[in-house]
């Protein structure tokens, strides 16, 4: 079965899925994305999602091109299109197409939507999970506005491939003042020695993520203590948990920071806990 993509306004196979040359997506990065879980073949946090999106075109003043309503409608038959049980589905908007030219089109231009979807292999997942992953730490050389989720992930695609490089599947990137602010594509928690879980404030330092969001309410509505605090790679190195958390992979237990154990080298029953018990308090959508 081939893959299906909707470009604005039409579902197309995949190799007939294409933008234009002069899309300022592809020349200045000047877009916004979101990245949804599917299970079940349906929209985990949809609304939270939405309304994300609706907040990054605005900081960028890119007018939305349709409701959320209108949205959700072709995320959702992307989805089917796709027969997407467990997976992700993609959607991207960018300024749209105009002759290039830094400022912005004037007069305005209709603005690019893109969605495509995949899905993801559970096992593997599950064993990921099981087994933990490595991150390494990276200087976070970011601009300024990460709490946009801009399509310009550069230092991010770096900062990954540096991991992959060193053996780990994730980076956290650590700020001059040496705390960490989150991973390339993720979230970024410890669990000290006291029990308490600390993660960074959501202000203009990290992606305010939705998977984060749920977490934050799950802990809380489980008495579990919680900080939201800046921590540094020295606390990390010495937690007892660390983990990781974003829509693709929900929360994914870390179990070496920098080729140090982190606890006993083994995933702890903190992160184990709150994978399991996530989408208890998740939105999940209509099929
Ligand atoms: N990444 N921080 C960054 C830099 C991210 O790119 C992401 C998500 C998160 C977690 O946000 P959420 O919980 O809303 O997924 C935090 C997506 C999954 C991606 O780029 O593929």
């Amino acid at each position: 079965m081939s893959r299906i993509a909707y470009v604005n306004g039409r579902y197309l196979p995949m190799r007939n899925a294409t933008v234009h040359v002069e899309d300022r997506g592809y020349q200045f990065g000047d877009g916004v994305y979101e990245v949804c879980e599917v299970r079940g073949g349906r929209l985990i946090d949809e609304r939270r999602h939405l309304d994300r999106l609706k907040r990054s075109l605005a900081e960028l003043r890119i007018r939305p091109p349709m409701s959320p309503a209108a949205l959700g409608v072709v995320l959702r038959e992307v989805i089917a299109r796709n027969r997407i049980g467990y997976g992700i589905v993609y959607l991207q908007i960018t300024r749209g197409v105009a002759r290039r030219d830094h400022g912005f089109p004037a007069p305005e231009v209709r603005p690019s939507v893109v969605v495509t979807a995949r899905p993801l292999n559970s096992a593997r997942n599950e064993a990921l999970a099981a087994a933990g992953i490595a991150v390494v730490s990276v200087p976070d050389n970011r601009w300024g506005r990460v709490d946009i989720k801009t399509i310009g992930l550069l230092p991010n695609v770096l900062a990954r491939q540096a991991a992959i490089e060193q053996g780990a599947r994730d980076a956290w990137f650590v700020d001059k003042d040496g705390t960490v602010t989150e991973g390339a594509s993720s979230n970024a928690w410890i669990v000290t020695q006291a029990s308490t879980i600390v993660t960074r404030p959501a202000d203009h330092g990290i992606l305010s993520g939705i998977t984060r969001t749920v977490v934050l309410e799950a802990i809380k509505a489980q008495g579990l203590a919680v900080e939201e605090r800046a921590f540094t790679l020295e606390e990390a190195y010495a937690a007892r948990e660390a983990f990781v958390t974003a829509a693709s992979q929900i929360v994914l237990p870390v179990v070496r920071i920098d080729g140090r154990l982190i606890g006993d080298g083994k995933p702890g029953p903190v992160a184990t806990a709150l994978r399991r018990e996530f989408h208890r308090y998740a939105e999940s959508g209509c099929a």
